[in-house]
């Protein structure tokens, strides 16, 4: 008989966990979400076996001791497994397509998701190979934001699909962006949600799982990561980056998908705007053809994340040439049309992108600006990124709502040269006594400093199962 309590005990003092216990965690892990949407909805199951029961704090408790111990490679690869296979997976063979996805380690401003689906999507409309890509995101997560999220700022947004449902939107669109659900994927649901308030979300393991087990959910014929490094990052150090693109390249080839890991810079916002609408706002203008400034490192890095995609598909000769036919899809429109049908097939309002800027409702601003002459040297990314959580687009617990339109927009980046007074950021919120604190957060994690930094190329190392590049 297994029980939660001795698993638990195991990994707090260290022991490796067998399969069967882990095996048996994510169990407990699927019928504690049961209960809990049961309770819900104001209805009582079955009452759980000891065994089969394990409460909040318990949950709590193992992540923690997790994320002190560790997890050995195969007690990795059965979580990862487990937690593939805890509700119900993506057949897509079926549609006899190349389906690929890109997943992020998470970032601040990181929101290449909703540009990269209707870039693939476009280029899977035309020729051969046809592509399909089938995208689990997730909400967001410590300091950085979530797919989801952003796209349920989207009036009618529907991620909670169900498998048909998704097989009809990727038949159709050739993209879907859905959740994890009670049946897809339910543990990293609840795992997924557990770590954002248990200050568990740093752990290379538990990152690793949580990813591969949806992206091998998926079915995939490839995929590509995006891991970020720098001080926007899970993981504090290159090294630890490095060895988490390592460990989820080799999980993704073991499992029969072709994946390249991109370590990316993450020292400061991606892009213009940081926060759910906003993010969104800032895809629709790029999308359209607008070309603001401060998006140009999205705009660059969303092509390289593409370009691979399509050079995995077979529709590039390499990963260069699938970012310039990237390109080319956002600026001939293609891309702008294939969202315009994946947001309407999952039930959203279209119309509100004839003019996005008079869909941002924030109710309060406050510009925050350089305090002296020089260049913008450093900035604590994941300060920036706790900031604008706190502006109210993070959740105080699970399952509690965002505020769709706070955020952030970005004025400068890295390198820039300042004088006293010009704009670094602007704050949005809906809440007006939000301001305060992330405010002063802003301020602690800037540096404007006399000597110009050297600026870090935006990828830094590819990583693939033979490393051939
Ligand atoms: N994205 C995920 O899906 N999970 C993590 O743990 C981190 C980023």
């Amino acid at each position: 008989m297994i029980h939660p309590i001795d698993i638990i005990l195991a990994k707090r003092d260290g022991y490796e966990l067998t399969t069967e216990q882990i095996q048996h965690l994510v169990r407990t892990v699927v019928l504690y979400g049961e209960q809990q949407l049961a309770a819900q909805r104001g209805e009582t199951l079955q009452p759980l076996a000891a065994t089969d029961r394990i409460t909040e704090g318990q949950l709590g408790s193992f992540l923690m001791a997790v994320f002190q111990r560790g997890l050995s490679l195969r007690e990795t690869a059965d979580l990862t497994t487990a937690m593939r296979y805890s509700g119900e997976t993506f057949h897509t063979k079926p549609l006899k397509t190349f389906s690929v996805d890109k997943h992020s380690t998470g970032g601040v401003g990181d929101k290449t998701s909703l540009l990269i689906a209707p870039i693939v999507a476009a280029a899977g409309l035309e020729g051969t190979p046809s592509i399909s890509v089938p995208m689990i995101s997730g909400r967001a997560l410590g300091h950085t934001g979530g797919t989801l999220d952003k796209l349920e700022t989207i009036p009618g947004f529907d991620t909670q699909l169900s498998l048909p449902q998704m097989m009809e939107v990727l038949r159709e669109c050739h993209a879907v962006l859905v959740g994890q659900t009670p049946r897809l994927v339910p543990a990293d649901r609840i795992l997924y949600a557990m770590r954002d308030h248990t200050g568990t979300v740093e752990s290379q393991f538990l990152i690793c799982a949580s990813i591969m087990s949806k992206k091998l959910a998926e079915d995939l014929d490839g995929l590509v990561l995006d891991v970020k490094v720098g001080s926007g990052a899970f993981m504090p150090t290159y090294a630890q980056s490095k060895s988490l693109a390592e460990l989820m390249v080799s999980t993704g080839e073991r499992s029969g998908t072709r994946t390249a890991a991109l370590l990316t810079t993450m020292d400061e916002p991606l892009g213009r705007f940081s926060g759910n609408w906003l993010e969104v706002w800032e895809c629709v203008d790029i999308l359209q053809g607008k070309r603001h400034a401060m998006s140009a490192d999205l705009i660059a890095l969303s092509n390289a994340l593409s370009g691979w995609m399509l050079y995995l598909a077979g529709k590039s000769a390499s990963p260069e040439a699938g970012a310039q036919l990237a390109d080319e899809l956002l600026l001939s429109g293609a891309a702008y049309k294939s969202w315009l049908q994946i947001v309407a097939a999952h039930g959203g309002d279209t119309s509100i992108f004839a003019n996005p800027a008079a869909f941002h409702k924030s109710t309060a601003q406050r510009v925050f600006s350089a305090s002296r002459d020089g260049y913008l040297t450093s900035m604590d990314c994941k300060e920036v990124g706790w900031a604008v959580q706190r502006l109210g687009a993070g959740r105080t617990k699970p399952g509690a709502p965002i505020s769709p339109h706070a955020g952030i927009e970005s004025h400068a980046k890295l390198g820039d040269r300042l004088s006293p007074g010009q704009p670094i950021f602007t704050l949005y919120v809906e809440d007006e006594s939000l301001l305060d604190e992330p405010y002063r957060m802003l301020q602690a994690a800037v540096t404007i400093g006399d000597i110009k930094p050297n600026p870090k190329p935006l990828i830094r190392e590819v990583i693939t199962g033979d490393n051939r590049r």
